[in-house]
């Protein structure tokens, strides 16, 4: 089976505030479909940025991004990639707090188009296999840190994404969380083989990915397979 390309990252460059805070420099990243990846480095590297460029979520300067085949820039192919190819977990879970995690979850299905009763369907499955189907009807205000950052993975995987972006997705989480969403996480990624970028500073996590690209300073320093 030839490999396919699922995100072709080509010499990216990125910088905020007017050009004054250079970001990415020159960043390269091939990762094909059904890979695993881990993107370490330490805090302020730009691994976020890169997730971001990545997910067109933002622009580049200079250099080009694609999934699946398509270049990430034009608005219409953006939006159209985040609701029907992209899943983010974002690192601080980013879910609505006055909704019902049930209703968090169902917002990427509306925003694709999906249907509700099928929607229903596929949350209460992965809601089971994350843990938290007594948590669905409970506004996420007054659910704890886990059970947010599981509900977040959720609420990622609804339209069972091929593409899955995941940013310190166990950060907030204590050590037996951790355990318990990361390995979820590769599961779910594994069993229908989706892809899975996902930026970590937790070196033990990192190890257990199918490849680790290391980023230091805004530039992809080295990779560990
Ligand atoms: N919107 C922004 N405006 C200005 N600086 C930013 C912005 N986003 C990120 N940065 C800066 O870019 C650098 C890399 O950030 P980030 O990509 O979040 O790194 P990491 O996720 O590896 O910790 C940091 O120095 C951060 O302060
Ligand atoms: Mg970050």
């Amino acid at each position: 089976m030839a490999m396919q390309t699922q995100v072709m990252v080509k010499d990216v460059w990125k910088s905020f505030d007017g050009g004054r805070i250079e970001v990415l420099k020159g960043v390269t990243l091939e990762v094909a479909q059904g890979e695993v990846v881990a993107l370490c480095g330490t805090s302020g590297c730009g691994k976020s940025t890169l997730l971001n460029v990545i997910s067109g979520l933002e622009e580049v300067d200079r250099g080009m991004v694609r999934v699946a085949g398509r270049e990430v820039g034009e608005e219409a192919t953006r939006v159209d990639l985040l609701r029907h190819h992209i899943g983010y977990v974002f690192q601080l879970h980013h879910l609505m707090p006055d909704l019902t995690l049930a209703e968090n979850c169902m917002v990427p299905v509306i925003a694709a188009g999906g249907g509700r009763s099928a929607g229903l369907a596929r949350l209460q499955e992965l809601a089971a296999a994350t843990g938290v189907t007594a948590r669905l009807g409970q506004r996420v205000r007054e659910l704890s840190g886990g059970e947010r950052q599981r509900g977040a993975l959720v609420r990622s995987l609804m339209n069972d994404p091929e593409l899955l972006l995941c940013d310190e997705p166990t950060g907030a989480l204590d050590e037996s969380n951790r355990e318990k969403v990361f390995e979820l996480l590769l599961e779910l990624v594994r069993a229908r083989g989706r892809t899975l970028v996902m930026a970590t500073h937790d070196v033990e996590l990192a190890g257990r990915c199918d490849r680790k690209v290391r980023m230091r300073d805004g530039r992809i320093e080295g990779e560990v397979r």
